[in-house]
């Protein structure tokens, strides 16, 4: 299989690796709503916090859905608030990359390693994304033209070419501007943990809702011949029936054709489109005419006017809208996605109506519950470790909300500024509901979030366990470095039996948690400590600070010693 090489692959390629294992610091301060939700944000460079997230997740991750920078050049802002490039800042001592460090990455003609600098950055990030997976979870990373091949050969190297599930073309602007090739889409590209896992089809969530529409359309216009007889029976059924309708909250119409909404699709978004009248049919004069103009030439606007499919309002002073029928809503997920991304700016700017420029280019959330929709479903955890406004938190409060499911999402955010008053601002705001920039206000979705930070590492410099680190920390590493399994939820680690993995007993003897605290005392494997162990037949692994057990007894018992710190190691 080809496969891409850069300048300082080579020091990366292990890097995740030799990452520091470090601990997550709880600031209740900065959390919301009932920490038992199984939300997590977390502040911190997400190598570092992936890492320190492992022990607990990993394996568990149905959906990681991610928006790193595009490497644009522009991606980023420095001090002074002007836009800039991002800075390539991991610990990797390599000489090609020491040059690197800190400095910010440029456009292309002043900084010719820019996609090298990228590579490194991403590849030891990917490489422990994969392993939060799930056998059946599935990622999704967003890119555009900058990075997208590169990224689709590296993809191909940590995730397997066969498990390349396809690439989503994101319709999200118009550009009228000159030019030779005019990009109007970024994309999304989509791999499996292992496509052997996943289910032949995916369906939306939505799809019943979408069935039930059908059906419900179909018997009223069986029963009514009457246009109004018809509307009014629909209205009926849809007033009764509104908080089960999600995502079709807006088909409140019904015609020969069945249930329908009127969207504003003949609208020009952005730039200057197509001016003509479109007389009103009642008063004959035309109709106010959008912003921008219309989207469409006049022929195809005729066209849609003789097909039945504009929608006016009671006079001239209303625009038009476009009739789209509930038959035709997707129902599956495309390789085509058409959503203005503007739709991102305009929501964060509703939750945030004081400031001016609260982020820029947040993703629309209507994306991210268009991809998590179809993938995730239940108490699913859906991950996002360059979360920036915090777009996927809210795509998922408001999927939970729609169609009552309890997904949860851990969000990884680097920079302290947008963690702190951009990322979890927001998602407080719309889970305890917030006033908009119109004065009104909206309810909260419900839910909540712990707000963690990076703790320090849990090994010193000289390689010894920090003094300050506790019993329940040490164990969760332990647990997992051993089986590379997280410490289930549940079990809160109070005794030294830590846990029983694929048969193995996994004890720990650390910070005399069999009660004696003088140094060491309790932390050594002595005939006296074991005696006090919970008993387990069957095979034992316990880490300890020493061992006075012969060989031979340590057999019969089916005990194999690890001593600490020295081989508590994980890879
Ligand atoms: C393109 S933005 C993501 C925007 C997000 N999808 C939204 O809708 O708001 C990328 C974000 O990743 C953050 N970031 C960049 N490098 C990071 C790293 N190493 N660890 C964690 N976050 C990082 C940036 O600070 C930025 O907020």
């Amino acid at each position: 299989m080809p496969t891409l090489n850069w300048i300082g692959k080579d020091a990366v390629i292990k890097h995740h690796l030799e990452v520091p294992f470090h601990l997550l610091k709880d600031v209740p301060e900065l959390s919301c709503g009932d920490p038992g939700t199984g939300n997590i944000i977390a502040q911190g460079d997400n190598l570092i916090a992936l890492k320190a997230l492992l022990p607990h997740f990993a394996g568990q991750v149905k959906c990681v859905c991610i928006d790193p920078p595009y490497n644009t050049g522009m991606d980023d802002r420095d001090d002074s608030g002007k836009r800039a490039g991002w800075r390539y800042n991991d610990n990797v001592s390599s000489p090609e990359i020491l040059d690197w460090l800190g400095k910010v990455v440029g456009v292309e003609a002043e900084d010719l390693s820019r996609h090298d600098k990228w590579l490194c950055m991403i590849y030891p990030r990917l490489a422990l994304l994969k392993r939060f997976l799930r056998p059946d979870g599935v990622i999704f990373i967003s890119i555009d033209d900058n990075e997208v091949a590169s990224l689709k050969l590296v993809m191909d190297e940590l995730f397997g070419r066969r498990n390349f599930l396809g690439c989503v073309i994101w319709k999200n602007t118009t550009d009228n501007n000159p030019t030779r090739i005019v990009t109007e889409h970024e994309y999304v590209l989509c791999y499996a943990a292992n496509v052997d896992n996943l289910p032949k089809e995916w369906k939306s969530v939505n799809l019943d809702v979408k069935e039930r529409l059908l059906r419900i359309g179909d018997e009223i216009l069986h029963e009514f011949s009457d246009q109004e007889a018809r509307q009014e029976a629909y209205t009926k059924w849809f007033r009764k029936h509104k908080d089960e309708v999600w995502p079709f909250q807006d088909y409140k119409f019904i015609d020969q054709g069945g249930v329908y909404t009127g969207l504003r699709g003949v609208h020009n978004p952005g730039k200057e489109g197509y001016r003509y009248d479109v007389l009103h049919p009642v008063t004959k004069k035309p109709c106010k005419e959008p912003l921008m103009g219309y989207r469409f030439p006049e022929t195809t606007l005729t066209k849609l006017l003789e097909e039945g499919r504009i929608i006016f309002g009671d006079d001239d002073r209303k625009l038009i809208e476009l009739k789209v029928y509930a038959k035709d809503y997707r129902s599956k997920l495309s390789s085509l996605f058409e959503l203005d991304g503007r739709i991102g700016t305009n929501e964060i700017k509703a939750i945030f109506p004081d400031d001016k420029r609260p982020f820029d280019f947040p993703k629309p959330t209507g994306l991210i519950e268009e991809l998590i929709s179809f993938t995730t479903s239940g108490t699913d955890l859906i991950l996002d470790s360059f979360a920036g406004s915090g777009t996927t938190a809210q795509a998922v409060l408001q999927l939970n909300r729609a169609d009552n499911q309890q997904r949860r999402f851990i969000l990884v955010e680097m920079k302290e500024s947008n963690a702190k008053a951009i990322t979890a601002e927001r998602v407080r705001r719309v889970a305890e509901g917030y006033t908009n920039a119109k004065g009104e206000k909206v309810a909260g979705l419900g839910g909540g979030f712990r707000f963690c930070e990076l703790g320090e590492p849990l090994f010193d410099e000289t390689g010894h366990i920090r003094e300050t680190v506790k019993f329940g920390e040490l164990a969760r590493h332990v647990y997992f470095c051993e089986t590379r399994e997280p410490l289930p939820r549940e079990r809160v680690p109070n005794t030294p039996l830590l846990g029983v993995c694929r048969g193995l007993a996994v004890y720990l003897l650390f910070n005399g948690i069999l009660g004696d605290k003088s140094s060491n005392g309790g932390n050594v494997l002595t005939r006296k400590t074991l005696a006090k162990l919970p008993p387990f037949a069957g095979p034992k692994v316990i880490y300890c600070a020493g061992c006075l057990i012969g060989a031979e007894r340590l057999a019969e018992e089916g005990i194999t010693v690890r001593q600490t710190p020295y081989e508590i190691r994980v890879s």
